[in-house]
Order: structure tokens, then sequence, then C-alpha cells
């Protein structure tokens, strides 16, 4: 039987949308998923409250119609927003969800917004700790940072999920906007500066697409002028870096100047897919973010590791190296 489809979404048996995608998104919900997963399950001495923004929210669900021929078991899973809702469900601080959903098609927009309201009430989060906007980016981001603001948000733990389409859709401003919303907080009789968490997805493809037939994408994504980051480029496609990671590098350096700290830069490769890469960065002064990447220590900025998925790996291998994550989280916290 074909699916069932509303307004170019799919929608299941009880009525939630889904967005229809490839089966290569499976694997950016994967890592998501396992950050999430290693944040709010190990943290287990002196909790600290945890708030989610998604501003790419979409409608929080996928659907992928040949997710069984890829390996997958199941053809739905969570996208950004489903999973940010349940882990914050079920994380016993969990507390403010701020979701923008964005569709030019205003008509699809109300969906993607009603979708995410049932999801978010299915998990238990309803307002006043739960907000969902349907703003483009820039009105989106100013309201995602009235409502912390208003909430108190910004003194306590707080993540932002940035998953654009493409790279325009997330102006540097922005990245920069969030990187510089720290807060001071007394810690064992020290002043310490909390910093939000960040994970971009960074479209990598249409940076690279567009480094000489269209320059300005470059401008706005990576917040410099052509004469500034145009040299940075060349200096790493001299020393033997193809336009991609060239391209990883500089915004990476960016990151780490932003935020004083080098992002993990992981790039998911796509097994029997040579053409598609992802590439998250995370920015984040949280050890689960580190052992989420199955890392020791704090990598260099552009010490990337290609990680190839496959399908029938489920979790990433972090178990073993818990006990010793646990000490270090508990510690932090
Ligand atoms: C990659 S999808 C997000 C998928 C979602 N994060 C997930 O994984 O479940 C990008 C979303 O950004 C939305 N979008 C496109 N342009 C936008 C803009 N200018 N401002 C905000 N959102 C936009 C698209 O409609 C789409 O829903």
């Amino acid at each position: 039987m074909p699916p069932q489809t509303d307004e170019g979404f799919y929608r299941d048996d009880e009525g939630y949308l889904h967005d229809i995608v490839k089966w290569h998104t499976r694997q950016k919900h994967k890592f998501i998923e396992e950050y999430l997963r290693v944040w709010t399950n190990y943290v287990k001495k002196h909790q600290p409250t945890l708030d989610i923004f998604d501003l790419y929210a979409s409608t929080g669900l996928c659907y992928c119609a040949d997710s069984e021929e890829s390996g997958g078991s199941e053809p739905t899973w969570e996208g950004t927003a489903g999973l940010a809702a349940r882990y914050l469900s079920s994380y016993p601080k969990g507390r403010h969800l701020f979701l923008n959903t964005y569709n030019e098609d205003r008509k699809k927009c109300s969906k993607q917004a009603e979708n995410l309201a049932k999801i978010a009430t299915k998990c238990g989060r309803t307002p006043p700790y739960t907000s969902i906007t349907t703003l483009p980016i820039e009105e989106a981001f100013e309201a995602a940072i009235d409502y912390g603001e208003r909430n108190g948000i910004f003194n306590y733990p707080n993540i932002w999920i940035l998953d654009p389409y493409r790279s325009t859709d997330l102006p540097w401003s922005i990245v920069e906007r969030i990187g510089n919303l720290k807060r001071s907080y007394p810690s064992n009789g020290a002043m310490k500066v909390r910093k939000p968490e960040m994970i971009i997805n960074l479209m990598t493809n249409d940076l690279q697409r567009n480094i000489d037939i269209n320059p300005r994408i470059l401008d706005v994504a990576l917040g410099m002028s052509e004469s500034e980051w145009r040299p940075k480029i060349d200096s790493y496609l001299s020393n033997g870096h193809d336009t991609r990671r060239a391209i990883i590098n500089v915004y990476a350096e960016r990151l780490s100047v932003l935020y004083e700290k080098p992002p993990v830069v992981t790039e998911i490769k796509i097994t029997n897919d040579t053409a598609i890469v992802y590439c998250l960065l995370l920015c984040t002064d949280s050890p689960a973010g580190y052992y989420v990447y199955n890392l020791k220590g704090l990598p260099e900025f552009n010490n990337w590791r290609i990680s190839t998925w496959k399908p029938d790996a489920e979790k990433i291998t972090i178990e073993k190296k818990l006990p010793k994550a646990q000490k270090k989280l508990d510690k932090f916290f």
C-alpha cells in the first residue's frame, strides 16, 4: 500500500506527520541522539537543569521509504525536535523546549507546528515550558533570545540545535550571538563561565558548490568578507587539504576563537555513498560532548575523524568508557 501523505509529508496511523527524508539523514539523527542520551543519562550527581532550543525543527519526525533496503529496521524515526522533546522528558531536570519551525508555505508551516505541539504534549512538555514559533531564522532567533532571557535560561545548561538545509539559512552572526550568551556563576568559591552548547550541521556541499560562483554565500556563513576568508582557504589548499576540509578548517577556527575552545568536528561518511558527508560541529564545555564522540581528551580543532557509520550500529561505542566518564561528569557538575 502506498504511504499516506498529507501536504507532502508522510502521515502515520496515529496522524503524526513526518518529513520524507533520504536514508542518510538517519546518521545525523543517530549522532544527535547519542549526544542527548549521554548528556541526560550520565549526569547523576548534582543534576543541573537542561533547556533545549531547536531553531530548524520541521515536523520533528522522519520517514524514509527505502529504510529497510538501506539496512534500517524502521521506516520512521525521530528528527531533532522529537529527540529533544523525548530526552528532555526522560531527564529529571529537563525544563524548557523552544522549537522553531518554518516553511514558506504557510499551510505546511502550520501543520509542522501542530505536529510539534502534539509531539511535545505526548512527551509531557507543555506551556509554559514549551514554546513553538513559526518564523524565519532571524526572527526566530530574536524570539528564542527573548524567551531565554525571560526564563533565565542562559544561567543554566542549554543546548542549541542548528540544522539548516542551506548554509545561508544559518548566518555566522547568529552562531556568534549564541556563542556569546555567556554567564558567570559561582562554583566551589570561584567564578566559572557558562556557555551555551551548540550542535551545528555545516552544509559543506552547499559552501563548496558556491565558493567560486557565489562567494557571497561564504561571506554570510563564515561571517567574513571574501578578502578575509579566501587567503585562509587558499592556505589550507596549498597545504594539501581539499576544498571541503579547507572550509571546515576555517569554520572550526572561527568557532574556536568564539568559544575559546575547539569544537568537536565529526564528519559522518555515509556507508556505500562517497558523495554525501555530514559535518557536525559540537561546541561544548560539557564532558558529555567529548564522550559522545569517544574522545579521550580535547581534540585539536582540525583533528577530525571520519566515522563510517553502519546501519546496524545501534550505539556509538562509548559504553566501556563510561565509568571514567561518569566520574568526570559528576565532578564537572
Ligand atoms: C534540514 S531541515 C531540519 C530538519 C530537522 N532539524 C530534523 O532533523 O528533524 C531544515 C529546516 O529549516 C527550514 N528552513 C528553511 N529556511 C529557513 C529559514 N530561513 N529560517 C528558518 N528555517 C528555515 C526548512 O523548512 C526545514 O524545515
